[in-house]
């Protein structure tokens, strides 16, 4: 049966994903060409987005319709902190904006805190699994383009070598074949994932509007 939900999600998101990797800032960050601040102001908006979804599988982190899917070292909200202080420095907080997409996505992560847990499965599978695949040809990208050496800048997408990751993703995998999820929970975790990324093209193409943001000299790339 959760081999369903896995192969569900993977076949029932599939136009949507082909949706984000297109919408708003996405093209130029995948040809390389984002602006250091549009850069930056994806990972503060994911920075808040990751605060909120990582606080709630861990106070669900035994809960039995949870449980499977968290791990600890797949969390990124602390990465997302380094890579904004490395690449902007200090007050980043408060410089860019939380988009009100952001600001939607995060009241519906507290709603499902609290009123349907079981659900919050679907937003650690759309981030989490997206990151070990999507994610890491991102990373090369991202040190090419603001030239990073070593992590500085994109731990976000450090999960280890290429074993790790692969072993991460097999891991999560897993979690999600051992959810004893019924036919609706399953349908309900579909259509939970597919407004996350709904939610997620919704804030690139905002990001892509936002007005541009004076970096520090140095920082001008
Ligand atoms: C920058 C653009 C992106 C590229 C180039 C990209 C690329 C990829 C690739 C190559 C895979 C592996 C597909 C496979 O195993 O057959 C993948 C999977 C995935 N991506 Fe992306 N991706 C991008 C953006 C995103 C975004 C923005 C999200 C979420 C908001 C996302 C979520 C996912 C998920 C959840 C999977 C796992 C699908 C599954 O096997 O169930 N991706 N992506």
């Amino acid at each position: 049966m959760s081999l369903v939900l896995s192969e569900r999600l993977r076949a029932e998101t599939k136009d949507l994903h082909t949706t984000a990797e297109r919408a708003g800032i996405m093209p130029a960050l995948l040809r390389g060409e984002l602006a250091l601040d549009r850069y930056c102001a994806l990972l503060r908006n994911l920075h808040a987005l990751y605060a909120a979804m990582e606080s709630a599988l861990t106070r669900h982190a035994t809960h039995a319709d949870v449980a499977p899917v968290v791990f600890p070292a797949l969390f990124r909200q602390a990465s997302l902190a380094d890579d904004l202080a490395a690449l902007h420095g200090p007050g980043w907080a408060a410089r860019f904006a939380v988009q009100p997409t952001t600001q939607t996505y995060i009241a519906r992560l507290q709603d499902l805190d609290t009123t349907q847990p079981a659900l919050l499965v679907a937003h650690a599978y759309v981030r989490y699994l997206g990151d070990l695949s999507g994610g890491q040809m991102l990373r090369q990208i991202v040190a090419r383009r603001y030239g990073l050496a070593a992590d500085a800048g994109s731990s976000f997408y450090g999960f280890g070598d290429s074993a790790a990751v692969k072993a991460h993703l097999h891991a999560f995998r897993a979690g999600l074949a051992a959810l004893a999820a019924s036919p609706e929970r399953i349908d309900a975790l579909v259509a939970e994932a597919r407004t996350a990324f709904g939610l997620h093209v919704d804030l690139f193409n905002e990001l892509a509007l936002a007005p541009a943001q004076a970096l520090p000299t140095k920082l001008r790339i």
